[in-house]
């Protein structure tokens, strides 16, 4: 079955947007699995930028877009993420755009506990996107959430509210907070039920039968491996499961139905937001790579740090998610580096490892072990075939493979969609 599987194996942000576009227009149908609207993708299509967060890329193609059971949706961003896109053009109605019953809703106070928490939180900051994703996720494992499918039986919701009501409650009164205004919170849901219900079916039957009829389905990715709850750098991850297993889960189509794993890879390291970061670069490099690659996030517009490339965090990705090949992008940033650094390994004490050893006080510790590989005088912007790119940029690749223990199956040489060197057909797998 010709399906595939984005997802991001780093910090998130490695240019899943545009990968996503590009294979988009030969998929059937796009899948979002995880995650919220703390994901920013960012597509180029001709004169156009479309930033997206919540909504799958395939929306902006009018391929048929799913948000599955996975993903913590915040109705309210839903509706002004649609009504920011019909004003760019995109078509968007329930035809083509599909929200699954049971998706676990961001409500107001989750944005709120969410920024309450990170103030509190001194030097244990996570440096989250404060949109409410992680109390939204506790929610919904603590049985307490109120679910897409609920906004169709509000006057049943009784029962549930207080449970919710009474947790939050008591979590709110220790933040010296006002207790959660029920009637208020009724009203709130609904006044946006009535946008929101009509985009709403069973995604896992929807995604079934897509494959029935031999279907191409695509499952994008929000953030990145590294970011994953239980395979990221905990605590400063996000609340989600992002490896490519959870495309499965998140969305009800089963293991089977992953196909080929891509796993997106940017040519050096970045990370916003708190916690380990080995190959981090607080000098000129770091400076030069933000400049040069406009590391700024499309969510919060903050900073990002910036390093070299650390094969041994990749190769860790590759194998949790068991990437099939990967899709290296913003390759046009190392231009004109006289020497390039990859990290093989770390150090932390008198120990060497070739994985980055779980534990956050280790993680903290571990000095990147480097070797040097030279770097190229000419651009590799915009290449489209290996025959565009300086023989040293192709060694860098070849380096980068070897050491990752995966193949490259595509390089993005700019934001542009066709600025692309393919190598392997993801989709003809
Ligand atoms: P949260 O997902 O808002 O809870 O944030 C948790 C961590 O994940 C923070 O370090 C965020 O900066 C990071 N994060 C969340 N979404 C993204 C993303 O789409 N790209 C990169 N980092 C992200």
């Amino acid at each position: 079955m010709a399906n595939v599987t984005v997802i991001g194996a780093q910090w998130g942000d490695e240019g899943k947007g545009k990968i996503v576009d590009w294979l988009s227009e030969r998929a059937d149908v796009v899948a979002r699995f995880q995650g919220g609207h703390n994901a920013g993708h960012t597509l180029v299509v001709g004169d156009n930028v479309y930033k997206l967060s919540l909504l799958p890329s395939g929306i902006v193609r009018g391929t048929l877009s799913v948000i599955g059971n996975g993903v913590v949706l915040d109705p309210w961003h839903f509706r002004d993420e649609v009504a920011k896109l019909k004003g760019q053009g995109v078509m968007i109605n329930p035809g083509n755009l599909q929200i699954a019953e049971t998706c676990p809703l961001i409500l107001p106070f989750h944005r709120d506990l969410d920024g309450l928490r990170e103030d509190a939180s001194g030097a244990g900051k996570i440096g989250t996107t404060r949109r409410g994703i992680g109390p939204a996720y506790e929610d919904k494992v603590g049985r307490r959430a109120i679910r897409v499918c609920d906004l169709a039986h509000l006057d049943d919701l009784g029962p549930q509210l207080d449970r919710l009501t009474a947790h939050h409650d008591a979590l709110r009164a220790g933040f010296g907070e006002a207790p959660i205004d029920r009637e208020a919170l009724m009203a709130e849901l609904r006044d946006i039920a009535g946008f929101i219900l009509p985009f709403v079916q069973p995604v896992w039957l929807t995604l079934n039968k897509a494959k029935a009829e031999g279907k191409r389905i695509l499952f994008e990715g929000a953030q990145g491996t590294l970011l994953d709850i239980d395979h990221g750098t905990y605590p400063f991850v996000t609340s989600s499961n992002t490896v490519a297993g959870t495309a499965a889960s998140g969305t009800g189509l089963g293991p089977s139905g992953a196909g080929f794993v891509l796993g997106i890879v940017k040519a050096y390291t970045t990370r916003v937001g708190s916690g380990p970061f080995p190959t981090e670069q607080e000098n000129n490099v770091g400076q030069r790579l933000g400049e040069r690659g406009h590391e700024f996030g499309t969510v919060t517009g903050r900073k990002r740090r910036c390093g070299w490339f650390d094969a041994v965090l990749v190769r860790q990705s590759v194998a949790v998610s068991g990437v099939t090949g990967i899709a290296l992008t913003k390759l046009d940033v190392l231009d004109g580096f006289e020497t390039l650094k990859i990290c093989t390994g770390y150090r932390i004490g008198d120990q060497t490892f070739d994985y980055l050893p779980a534990h956050a006080q280790d993680q903290a510790k571990a000095e990147a072990i480097y070797e040097d590989i030279e770097g190229w005088q000419d651009t590799t912007a915009g290449a489209r075939s290996w025959a565009d790119l300086p023989a040293q940029a192709i060694k860098y690749i070849r380096r980068i493979e070897e050491l990752i223990g995966c193949p490259v199956t595509l390089v993005s040489t700019s934001p542009e969609r066709d600025d692309t060197i393919l190598v392997r057909d993801p989709f003809a797998d």
